[in-house]
């Protein structure tokens, strides 16, 4: 027999209210706790619910996957071609997602009286704003009593709908607005606003202390956490939804200094170009990094600078030119496709087999994919006039482009190469240690 924990589960699970967030840290049940909350009426004929990832391959590792265990015991038969379970009463639990910013409206003419959303920070405000439109049903209970129609969602902190959840959900209500907080277990409720027609919405913290099952099967799970970025670690960890990036990606007292560069290491020169002068237009900026035996990241000659294309591919041949044996890489954007193109056939680099490498997720991941390296005291800087700009350049880093933060993301880059010249050497796909988002 399946039942909730007896922290945050059950608080969800007995919620009257209208629109529930089952929030905090990774490993807190929520997923469990949504494809069951999807069974509550199983029984009635005409309900309908729906069950949403962003992504398909997301929806299928975890939900659809965790739905065979515990869907089949109240008799429900799959689809797989339509992804929805049938239950004896003509009742069926959908699984869907919405991968582009207009897929909400292949749900135009649909009708489910449970709505839920699993990592709703995945999702934009404009999609799940559209899709309450969808919630409503006909169907009566047993009893004669209409169904009730309910929205549930669960989700880490962080991800592209962060600010739109946290001021949904956690932040207190402005004062004109509708509605109340009240204290309960130390934690803070939002309540139903006592107006007719009002819809009430409630915020349920969890941690991964309250998922006992989890804590006992997996006990590596906690320290997998612990191993994350800071802000990723204060997110999925302790459910915090206010840590800001700004001077958590990086903190001054991470980063140590090396005299000289170190022998004996393959060195990678990264190249991130731009090729305006405009006041406002990015600087080109480049790092040499290289790796050593003990997983020590060395980040060495760091420069950057505006200037057209010939001045810039000028600069890129001296170097080059100046560091013989050191491998070149460049980042590989539309915007500088002409650019590359005519790197790729300059004789000068040909002998370096020039790496283009796709930059890997936004800014702040890319960065972060890095970071717990300096937090483990395992960057070092090779000393020189660089060094003081891009500390401050780092600790000030939020990953959303309001500083300048193109040393950042150059190193992010030459990381990103010396992970992809691993993984063609290995023959094997090896990875950074990245922040883990999801389920
Ligand atoms: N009430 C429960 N009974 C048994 N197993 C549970 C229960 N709640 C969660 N689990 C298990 O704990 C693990 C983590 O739960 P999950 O819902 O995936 O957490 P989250 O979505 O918050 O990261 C999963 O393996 C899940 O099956
Ligand atoms: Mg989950």
């Amino acid at each position: 027999m399946w039942k909730p924990n007896p922290g945050p589960q059950t608080r969800f699970m007995q919620s009257p209210a209208y629109e529930v967030l089952y929030g905090g840290a990774a490993g807190g049940g929520k997923s469990e706790a949504l494809l069951v909350e999807a069974l509550r009426h199983v029984a009635v004929p005409g309900y309908h619910a729906i069950l949403f990832r962003r992504t398909f391959p997301e929806l299928e590792r975890s939900l659809i996957q965790r739905s065979q265990a515990l869907y089949p015991g109240l008799g429900g038969v799959y689809r797989s071609q339509q992804r929805r379970w049938a239950f004896p009463s003509g009742a069926t639990i959908t699984f869907g997602h919405l991968e582009g910013e207009n897929d909400q409206y292949k749900y135009q003419s649909a009708e489910f009286a449970f709505l839920g959303f699993d990592e709703l920070t995945s999702f934009t405000e404009a999609q799940y704003l559209y899709l309450f439109s969808r919630a409503r049903t006909t169907a009566r209970q047993e009893s004669g009593k209409p169904l009730p129609v309910r929205i549930r969602a669960a989700t880490n902190p962080g991800g592209v709908g962060h600010a739109w959840v946290k001021a949904r959900f956690i932040d207190p209500l402005p004062p004109f607005q509708i509605g109340y907080f009240i204290r309960e277990n130390d934690v803070e409720r939002r309540v139903a606003p006592r107006i007719a027609g009002a819809l009430s919405r409630q915020f349920i913290p969890a941690t991964i202390a309250d998922n006992p099952v989890l804590m006992e099967v997996d006990s590596g799970y906690r320290e997998r956490l612990m191993a994350l970025p800071l802000i990723e670690r204060e997110r999925l960890l302790n459910g915090n939804w206010s840590i800001a990036p700004t001077g958590n990606v990086f903190k001054p007292e991470w980063f140590q200094l090396a005299q000289g560069d170190p022998t004996g290491l393959r060195w990678a020169r990264y190249w991130d170009l731009a090729t305006s002068v405009r006041t406002h237009a990015d600087y080109t900026a480049s790092a040499r990094v290289a790796l050593d035996a003990d997983g020590v990241l060395y980040i060495s000659a760091l420069e950057r600078f505006k200037a057209e294309w010939p001045e810039t591919r000028r600069r890129i041949l001296a170097v080059a030119a100046a560091e013989p044996g050191v491998q070149v890489g460049v980042e590989k954007t539309g915007f500088q496709l002409a650019a590359i193109q005519e790197l790729r056939t300059l004789p000068e680099l040909v002998g370096t087999s020039l790496l283009e490498v796709m930059p890997k997720g936004d800014k702040l991941a890319r960065a972060l994919s890095w970071s717990a390296r300096a937090e483990a005291g395992k960057v070092r800087l090779v000393a020189g006039p660089w060094v003081g700009d891009f500390i401050q350049e780092c600790v000030g880093f939020s990953g959303d482009g309001s500083t300048h933060d193109d040393q950042v993301d150059a190193v992010s880059g030459a990381v990103q190469m010396l992970a992809a010249r691993a993984a063609i050497a290995l023959g094997t796909h090896w990875q950074e240690p990245g922040p883990r988002t999801e389920d």
